[in-house]
């Protein structure tokens, strides 16, 4: 697994939201994209995941070094890409449990057996702590803000990608569920070391569980700065102010 993201620029209602947007993300790498309100982080995992509302208008994202800008977003899923969207949507319905069992047979291009269905999902629910009721309800319809992360992180489970992007997985989840929704992303992580994680968060907690290789900061409309996991410590103290206030790579004003 290896992403590329080159010279992207994003329009929505033509606003230009992302420019000259850069990353790449290597096999096995754990990268997090920081930055303030508003400056474009979920525009970017939207539109790796092929969010049709967002115009890539330049620029290219290749994933295992073949374009995906093309694709449709299920085609996406089916490389591998998976996104854990900051406010899951709801289907009234639709059961999870019949949405879930439709997703992997999609995936995996054949039908998933009932029994092993039914096993990998208990034992699924079981390590997030999660309401075994949950499998049965509408998706996500009147689950609370945590149980629709978790929700999330069960899809990764079954799911199997090999990019997992979190999109503020951490807002709405108490301590104790971030700390068992970490546990199970570093287990499939275990399980699955080539697979690739981007996270998007404002906040450093979910990052001393999933210790990032690369931390970046987002503004102006691409990446001002690049660090190591040093990176967060300094901007949890003293805020984003230093970063924006300087020159970018390209020499202009930052904000
Ligand atoms: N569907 C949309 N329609 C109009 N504007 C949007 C839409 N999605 C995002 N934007 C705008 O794009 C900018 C970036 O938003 P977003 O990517 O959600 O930021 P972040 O996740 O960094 O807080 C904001 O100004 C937001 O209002
Ligand atoms: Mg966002």
């Amino acid at each position: 697994m290896k992403l590329e993201i080159k010279d992207l620029a994003v329009e929505i209602d033509k606003k230009l939201i992302l420019d000259k947007f850069n990353l790449d993300v290597e096999e096995g790498s754990i990268h997090v994209i920081m930055g303030p309100n508003g400056v474009g982080k979920s525009t970017l995992s939207r539109v790796i995941m092929g969010d049709e509302n967002y115009h890539v208008i330049e620029g290219d994202i290749l994933f295992e070094s073949s374009s995906i800008v093309k694709l449709k977003t299920d085609e996406r899923s089916r490389k591998g890409i998976f996104l854990a969207m900051q406010s899951p949507m709801e289907i009234d319905g639709v059961s999870n449990q019949d949405f879930l069992r439709t997703a992997i047979s999609q995936k995996n291009e054949e039908r998933v057996g009932l029994y092993q269905f039914i096993k990998s999902v208990e034992e699924a629910v079981s390590d997030l702590n999660m309401n075994k009721d949950l499998i049965h309800r509408s998706l996500n319809v009147g689950f609370s803000g945590g149980e629709k992360k978790k929700n999330e992180v069960l899809q990764i489970k079954l799911l199997k990608p090999s990019l997992i992007i979190l999109d503020e997985l951490d807002s709405g989840l108490d301590v104790d569920s971030l700390r068992i929704v970490c546990e199970n992303i570093l287990k499939y992580k275990r399980e699955n070391p080539s697979t690739a994680i981007l996270i998007i968060t404002h906040y450093s907690m979910i990052l001393e569980y999933l210790r990032p290789d690369y931390v970046h900061i987002l503004a102006n409309k691409h990446i001002i700065k690049t660090g190591d996991y040093n990176l967060v410590s300094d901007i949890e103290k003293n805020g984003y102010g230093k970063y924006l206030e300087t020159k970018n790579t390209y020499g202009e004003d930052c904000l």
